[in-house]
């Protein structure tokens, strides 16, 4: 932790097992994951269903009890093994979003923005309470609708209500757990950039979980890439997005072409020189150190907007740079802003996002180039 950076909370090696089946190897839903969460920021874990997201969520809140590691929030260790300490959900600085939003039917939306202020951790009295629920009633546009049953409201005000209740307990953190899975598309996209205004108005920090990826890169400060009760990087979206350490996360975030590598060598300049399928890519980007840029296995990781493609006269063998290759449209998609193509060169298919006018058809030989400077070798 450098010193300018204060952590809201800091996780380190935070496993957990469930009771295991006799007989079986213990297995672990959260498998030694390390993170922080600076204040003030957005923290998002994305990772496909049964990673381990919630699970590590539910550790931070106190629901559920880790095996090994040790978390710290605000300053103040609320779990750690070997020293036996465990402060119940109560007792820690956070509120949770649930995903149904745990809205309390039988009460009116003041009373659910109240709430926290009366039953809470920094439980207050009188007059206060209605003036601040109010108050935050108005700063999230709910203010003309705090004597309505909380039914009466729409899904996109229920979120809102949520997220006020929740800013009522005074947290540290935020924490919310998918909350915009249950709404359609249109609906989801439009509340969280409203999720992120608020947030960023606040200044709280939070700590989110998806297993959207664009959502992640929409919503997030940083992103906790999980895999399988692992961490698979921790980044900035462009930074993940851009420079994927791993095969995992290219394929993951956004859509790559992974092509398989068969021998790599580095280059004297910079670089990695990889040996596939379709012939011998440059790569200046790569997970791997300098000093290992030898052997066999990985893959070259290029996105279909960084793959440069053009066409060839029927009639004449087109020349050829070093970094280009032959391959033959396969599909060729018009998408109104773009042309979706798959072109299989050496049997392997690659797809490209090329520009809208670019005629091509299916069957046609194209002329593709990956640039070296937006391609990226990945070790396995
Ligand atoms: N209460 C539980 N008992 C046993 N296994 C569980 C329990 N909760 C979660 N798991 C397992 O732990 C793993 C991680 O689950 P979870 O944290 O819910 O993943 P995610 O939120 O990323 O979808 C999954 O394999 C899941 O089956
Ligand atoms: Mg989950």
């Amino acid at each position: 932790m450098s010193m300018d950076t204060v952590n809201s909370i800091v996780i380190t090696e935070l496993r957990k097992s469930y009771d295991r089946v006799a007989g079986s190897e213990t297995t672990y839903a959260v498998d030694g994951v390390s993170f922080d969460v600076p204040k003030g920021q957005f923290v998002t874990l994305l990772g496909p269903s049964g990673c381990g997201k919630t699970t590590t969520l539910r550790c931070v809140a106190g629901l559920e009890r880790a095996t090994g590691g040790r978390i710290e929030m605000g300053g103040q260790v609320v779990f750690d093994v070997p020293q036996k300490r465990f402060v119940r959900p109560e007792d820690r600085p956070i509120a949770m979003v649930p995903q149904s939003y745990g809205i309390w039917p039988h009460m009116t939306v003041l009373d659910n923005a109240a709430f926290p202020m009366r039953h809470g951790r920094n439980r207050r009295r009188g007059q206060d309470i209605r003036k601040r629920a109010m108050d935050m009633l108005d700063q999230v546009g709910l203010a003309a609708m705090a004597d309505r049953w909380a039914t009466q409201l729409s899904g996109g005000q229920q979120q809102r209500l949520a997220f006020a209740r929740a800013l009522l307990g005074d947290p540290e953190v935020l924490l919310l757990d998918e909350p915009l899975s249950n709404l359609d598309a249109k609906l989801r996209a439009k509340l969280r950039q409203e999720l992120r205004s608020f947030q960023e108005q606040f200044g709280v920090t939070a700590l989110y979980v998806t297993h959207d990826q664009a959502e992640a890169l929409a919503l997030s400060d940083t992103v906790v890439v999980m895999n399988q009760g692992h961490v698979e990087q921790i980044d900035r979206p462009e930074q993940l997005y851009d420079h994927p350490r791993s095969a995992f996360v290219a394929d993951f975030i956004g859509n790559a072409n992974l092509i398989p590598v068969q021998d790599v060598s580095a280059r004297r300049e910079g670089g990695v020189i990889a040996k596939t399928g379709v012939g011998t890519v440059l790569c200046l980007r790569s997970s791997v150190e300098e000093d290992h840029r030898t052997g066999s296995g990985g893959f070259v990781c290029v996105r279909p907007e960084n793959v440069e493609v053009r066409t060839t006269s029927q009639q004449e063998t087109p020349m050829l740079e070093d970094d280009e290759f032959i391959g033959t449209v396969e599909t060729s998609e018009f998408l109104g802003d773009r042309l979706e193509l798959v072109v299989r060169a050496a049997d392997i298919p690659i797809t490209i996002s090329a520009r809208a006018g670019l005629g091509c058809r299916p069957g046609e030989d194209v002329v593709v180039r990956f640039d070296p400077t937006t391609t990226s070798y990945l070790a396995s």
